[in-house]
This record gives structure tokens, sequence and C-alpha cells, in this order.
């Protein structure tokens, strides 16, 4: 679409100098996509007010010395002073024809940055939960987002493995299986972990002993660091695996921990003490950052180190701002964090900024995320009220869509390919449905909402794109030329703007954050696709051109649709 917008904006751009004089230089159009034609251009409105004359005349002063000639077949003015633009066919074919020669499909690079992504982020010895599965769909949706449009991403797993609930996780070991954690199995770790809390809470005893630890193993004790280090490996190997069955790029190389950022805490501290940050609150030291009040109007302080004398989350997290600017070298830095955590990133950013540590053209943002609502509309929970276990909501996406499949029974789709291909739109419904729906809000998880094949969903995606590839199978791929590219019926030419749109819908995302936008634009592409199959026959075209230029088409809508789904993390299969 940018090409065709740019030579439109030119041809605007003449046109009003034309009509208006070189003072006027520069007016931009605002273009946009309009449901009476192809675009139309507001541009009249505000020049009307500008120049004190009725928008309708200025519109037709402007369309009077606009020369569109091969672009734009039909100009016409309506309402106010709307000016509404039909493309020419051959422009449309030509444009279409380029981004499906071109290998980014019509996506251009931006100026490469440095982008650190923190997602995902989940708890040692504790269960995903459902901030987490967003965190981890949304982060790896943007690093793709980010990567394809040019960016140098690196991803951060900022892992939650250190504090005070290791010395009761490390007691707990200690007193179930006297010190031999090798016999824990991952899924016990959930209900390991809630054991440990209740004897905590309960036993004045266990408690003390837990608080000991702690100090044992802030104070590097071998025993206690082998405990601990058993407890992170279990949990992450866990963490990988989930990845692996998702689909999401996070490996072991991406885990940038808490206790990383151990050895770097008592420098933070020091030089926010030197730079005159740091105060004395109640036993605690902290930083007062201006503008951050309670509810009562108080100053609130970002808590570096506790009252018991040990670092907490806050203190992490400004290590995490100066090793993400200072030693990778990152000029944007991402955190998609659930919305609960908005006061404490927006602290911790604060105290960075004052701190030197977050300078431009280094810059932070919270990406946050709503939460996933159950079908009471409250929080997401299982049957039994426990935590969601993102491996039992794999297990079973993967079942349903598997069900659904046997239901349609495509008798072109043998055992092994339909293992494959319910796989892929269980995983990619699950993807689907959280990345569809706008990242701030709360959405409510409904099995069969997300796995229909007609909506907004991932199968309605998956099966135009496997629909477009059949075609192709059927023709032989020899037969498509990108050059053969004609746009004449509705449908073509619905489909040709659509496609058209695939560069705007990426550096849309690529600068909102908002993978939604692509969803949106995928779904109206596929909806486009699937029109222009049921309208207008491919294989059965009227003549050898028509077939030619059709084949191209389906094609490039393939292409697109493939490449906008990988960007979301979601698999394609070829049939479906
Ligand atoms: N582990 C944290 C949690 O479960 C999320 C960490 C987010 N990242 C960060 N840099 N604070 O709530």
């Amino acid at each position: 679409m940018s090409a065709l917008i740019d030579t439109l904006t030119r041809r605007f751009d003449q046109g009003i100098v034309a009509a208006f004089g070189d003072e006027h230089a520069g007016t931009p159009p605002v273009l946009r996509r309009s449901n009476r034609a192809d675009f139309q251009a507001d541009v009249a409105l505000g020049l009307g007010r500008k120049l004190g004359r009725p928008p309708r005349e200025i519109a037709e002063a402007l369309v009077a010395k606009l020369d569109l000639a091969g672009l734009v077949e039909k100009v016409e003015i309506a309402g106010p002073g709307f000016v509404n633009l039909t493309l020419t066919g051959e422009w449309l074919a030509r444009e279409v024809a380029s981004a499906a020669a071109d290998p980014r499909l019509g996506v251009a690079s931006e100026a490469p940055e440095t982008v650190v992504i923190d997602y995902s982020s989940p708890n040692v010895a504790k269960e995903m939960h459902v901030g987490h599965i967003r965190s981890t769909l949304i982060g790896d949706a943007l690093a793709r987002v980010l990567e394809h449009v040019g960016h140098r991403v690196i991803r951060q797993n900022h892992l939650g493995d250190w504090g005070t609930p290791f010395g009761m996780l490390i007691e707990h070991v200690l007193d179930t299986s006297g010190g031999d954690a090798t016999s824990l199995s991952i899924r016990d770790l959930d209900v390991f972990y809630r054991e440990a809390r209740a004897k905590f809470d309960g036993d004045p005893a266990f408690a003390e002993r837990s608080r000991r630890r702690v100090v044992l193993l802030q104070g590097g004790d071998p025993k206690t660091l082998e405990l601990w280090r058993l407890l992170v490996e279990l949990s992450t190997t866990y963490f990988e695996h989930i990845y692996e069955r998702l689909g999401v790029g996070l490996r072991r190389r991406d885990v940038c921990s808490e206790s990383f950022y151990n050895p770097m805490l008592a420098k933070v501290t020091d030089d926010l003490r030197a730079a005159g940050l740091l105060e004395e609150s109640d036993g605690a030291e902290c930083v007062f950052a201006p503008g951050f009040t309670s509810k009562e109007g108080k100053p609130l302080p970002l808590i570096v180190r506790k009252t018991d004398g040990g670092f907490g989350y806050a203190a992490t997290d400004l290590a995490g701002v100066r090793h993400r600017t200072a030693t990778l070298g990152a000029t944007r830095l991402l955190y998609v964090v659930g919305a609960p955590q908005q006061q404490h990133l927006a602290m911790v950013f604060a105290v960075a900024a004052k701190a030197g540590w977050l300078v431009p053209p280094a810059r932070a943002t919270h990406v946050a995320f709503g939460s996933i609502l159950g079908p009471d509309k409250k929080m997401f929970k299982t049957r039994e009220g426990g935590t969601v276990k993102l491996a039992d909501l794999l297990d079973e996406a993967i079942a349903r869509a598997r069900a659904i499949l046997e239901e349609k029974d495509p008798p072109h789709l043998d055992e092994a390919a339909r293992r494959e291909v319910a796989r892929m739109i269980g995983i990619g419904a699950l993807k689907y449905v959280d990345l569809s729906s706008d990242r701030v809000k709360d959405y409510v998880f409904d099995w069969n909402r997300m796995l229909a094949f007609d909506g907004n969903t991932a199968p309605y995606l998956q099966f135009a794109h496997a629909r477009t590839r059949s075609i192709l199978r059927k023709a032989g791929e020899a037969g498509v030329a990108s050059g053969a590219v004609a746009v004449r019926t509705p449908e073509e030419r619905a489909l040709a703007l659509a496609l058209l749109g695939f560069g705007d819908a990426v550096a849309g995302v690529a600068e909102s954050l908002q993978p939604h936008r692509l969803c949106t634009y995928l779904f109206d592409l596929a909806t486009a696709t699937t029109s222009f199959l049921e309208n207008c026959p491919v294989l059965k075209a009227e003549d050898d051109a028509a077939r030619a230029s059709r084949l191209a088409l389906s094609d490039v809508a393939g292409k697109v649709l493939a490449r906008g789904l990988a960007l979301l993390g979601i698999e394609a299969p070829e049939a479906m």
C-alpha cells in the first residue's frame, strides 16, 4: 500500500500547488481506504477551513488540476468534499506483481535498533500462570515482527529464580527428600511450592529455618547453592519443553534471570547513593521518584534494599535496565508484563532515567496486557479452582482440534497429516485468540470460538491459506508467474488492495506494539482471499491469461497469509 499511497500523495501535492499555490505545498492529502471507492482523500475539508471556502468548491478546484492518468479510473466528489478514488486495474496489478516479486512481500526495513524484549519471565518452582502465558505469546510475536522489520532483537527471559521463597523451597526439599531433589518430578513443582508455603505460614520453626537458609543462599553456601541449582534446573527444563511445544523462540541462552543481576546490586545501590538519590525510610533504602504517590497522596518509595538488608525485585530491575542499555547496547527496552506491574515498572524507568541509565535515545516501554477470564468472566481457573497449566491447555487445544478435524474427515489427510494439522490448528488457535484481542483488555477464554472455522480465528486464516496451496498443487506450481497479474473482477480488486496493505500492517505493529492489528489485517485478507476463490474460477478460468493471473494472485495471497501468521508465531498447514 505504501508505494501506492506515496505515489498518490505526490500527485495530490502537485495538484494542490497547481490549484492553490506554492504556499500549500506539503499539505497531506489525508488518504484512507473507503467503502465507496478504493480510497478517499479528505484534504479539501481542512483546506476549506484554512482558506475560508466551502470544501466542495476546494475539492472541485483540486480535482480539476489533479493528474492521475493511468493510475485512477474514476474520481468522484462526495458528501461535504471527499475525493473518492477508484484505481485502475492496471496500476493495482502492477503493484501486486511487484510486491509478489519482493522477497519481503512489501514489508519495508526500518533503521535498525537494538531492542531488548523482556518476556515470559516465569518463576522457578512454580507453574506458569495466565500472565506468563500472555507474556510469552505477545512477547514472541513482537520479537518476530521487530526482527522482521530489521531490528536486532535480544530476547530476555527474566526468570524469577532468587529471593526469600527459595529459603522455604530448599528447606522443603531437605525435609521431604533428605536432600535428594533429583527425585522431584517437574509436574510436582507447583504442589511442592504450595506445600512449602503452607508450612512456612503455619510452622514458625520452619519459617525460621527458611530465613536462615536464605542467608546461606545469599552467602554462597555450597550445599545450599547446589540444591538451589537443582530447583532452577528442573524448572528451566520444564519451561524449555513448553516453549518448544509452543514454537516460541525462547532458548536457554535467552535466560537472564534475577540471580544474574545479584552481583551487580551492591554497585547499583552505591551509585544511587553517590548520585544523592537514595534515602532511608523505615530502615529500608529507597528512591522517591517524583510524581509517584500513594492513594493518600504520600510519596511512594521504590525499595532498593529492604529492612532485612536483602535486595528486592526493584533493585534487580534497576540493574536490568542498566545492563540492557550499557552492556547490551539496547536503545529500546520492552517489558511484556501484566498490567498490575504498571506502577512498579514506571517507577523503575523513572529512577533509571534519573540515575542516567536510561537516557535518550534509549527508552523503555511497558507492554502491558489484560487478563484471561473464564466463561464466568472471572480469572481463568481450572474447574477445581487451581492455576491453569499451560501444558494442559496445549493438550486440550490439540485434542479439540483433532476432534474437529475428525468430524470434517478430510479424505486427503492421512493419520500422520491429521496429527500434524491438529497440532498446528490447536496451538495456532490458542496463540491467535490471545494475539487478536486488544492487548490491554481482558478476554474471555472460549474453546468453541477460538477453534471455529469461521470468524477471526486461526483455523479460518489457516484454511484460507491451505485453499490457495491446494489450488497451486493442482495447477502445478511451475505455472505461476507473478508478472501475469490482472485485476478485473471486484473480488480480484478487493484481494489486490488487501495484499498491498501487508507492509503497513506489519509496520503498524512494530510501532504500536499491538499484534492484534496484524490479526485484523490477516482476517480481512483471508476474507478477501476466500471470496476471490469462491467467485473467480482459477483452474477453470475463462482463458489462459485469467488462469495465470488468478494462480499468481492465489500464490501471493497464500504467501502473505503464511508470512503474516509466521510473524505471529503460527504455523500454516499446506493442506487442511
Ligand atoms: N517473574 C515476574 C512475575 O512473575 C515477571 C518478571 C517481569 N520482568 C521484569 N523485568 N520485572 O511476576
